[in-house]
């Protein structure tokens, strides 16, 4: 029965490592491997210290227990220089140990998060809003919630705030960076292999902080590349040819007025250049549900509370489904796309 709380903790804990990749301890990148690393180097020597105090304790007192016809006290000791400096010189050595790699390597990756380092890096500008994340490229134009990266490759992330402190964390790939309004700091993430990277809002922020999830997806270099061109290449327009009713019923609702499609419209709230590829719904939801969808058009607050989407109560169904049907035709990969 003592093992209850632990086997509880366990069974709590469970629950962490089920998310897809939102875990520092499968580390996909250099930034996170370092991060691993030096969290196995400090339990490496807490275990140590742990083992031998509980060890000396034990011993001690086992050996020097009151026996059977003991009723004197033991003779009183205090001070031993020996031991002291024992005591004294070995916490020293093992903070010594955890000091240098904890150092060198924060200077590693300061320096390495500086965008003068990274000429030729991809280079993207993180903006963290209530609660969702705006990605806006070099190349000048603007992705919601999902930032894609070529893999193998340092990719500078600069990052900013609108409102409050944010803080951006991709746990699979390194440490979390304060988003921080008026201040720009920059962060150096590297994937190793292509692959759906989960982050994270890790500062919090409002009501919906909780909600407030992004991925990171990394491609191939000439699979990103040709995505670049595709996402440049997209006009609300063009789009629209196969969701005519919808387009009327985007502009005509004043959805544009906050979202931009294609580098046209307000940026006020998450561009949906690419939100048929999109793999949740405002971070966190199924985005095959289509009644989620449209809750989430009617009645933003009901999923996401605090968030600045305006509701759209007297919205009629027929625009609410001709909506859906042009935001679902809002694709640059593909919706079956294998990423
Ligand atoms: Cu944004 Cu927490």
């Amino acid at each position: 029965w003592r093992l209850v709380p632990v086997a509880l903790m366990l069974f709590l804990l469970s629950g962490c490592l089920g998310e897809e990749n939102l875990t520092a301890l499968d580390p996909k990148g250099p930034a996170a491997q370092w991060i691993y690393d030096n969290m196995l180097l400090s339990i490496a020597v807490m275990t140590f210290v742990s083992i031998v105090v509980f060890v000396i304790f034990f011993l001690v007192i086992f050996k020097f227990r009151r026996k059977d016809g003991d009723e004197e006290l033991p003779k009183q000791v205090h001070g031993n220089t020996a031991m002291e400096i024992t005591w004294t010189v070995i916490p020293i050595i093992l903070l010594i140990i955890l000091f240098i790699p904890t150092v060198t390597g924060t200077f590693d990756f300061h320096v390495n998060a500086d965008p003068s380092e990274h000429e030729d890096a991809v280079y993207i500008k993180v903006t963290g809003h209530q609660y969702w994340w705006q990605f806006d490229y070099e190349e000048g134009f603007t992705a919601g919630q999902e930032v894609y990266i070529p893999a193998g490759e340092d990719v500078v992330f600069e990052l900013n705030a609108e409102d409050v402190i944010h803080s951006f964390w991709v746990p699979a790939l390194g440490g979390k960076i304060d988003n921080i309004p008026g201040v720009t700091n920059a962060l150096t993430l590297n994937a190793d292999e292509p692959g759906v990277y989960k982050g994270k809002c890790a500062e919090l922020c409002g009501p919906s902080h909780a909600l407030m999830d992004f991925k990171v997806i990394a491609l191939e270099r000439d699979e990103y590349d040709a995505w670049v061109e595709d996402m440049l290449a997209v006009e609300q327009e063009a789009t629209a040819a196969n969701a005519e009713a919808g387009y009327e019923a985007f502009q005509e609702n004043a959805c544009i007025s906050c979202h931009a499609i294609g580098g046209q419209g307000m940026a006020t709230g998450p561009a949906l250049t690419n939100f048929g590829d999109r793999q949740t719904l405002a971070g966190v939801y199924d985005i095959d549900d289509d009644e989620l969808l449209k809750e989430w058009i009617r009645d933003p607050q009901s999923l996401k509370q605090g968030n600045n989407m305006p509701a759209h109560p007297d919205i009629s169904d027929e625009d609410l489904d001709a909506i859906v049907e042009y935001l679902r035709s809002l694709q640059v990969r593909g919706a079956d796309q294998e990423y």
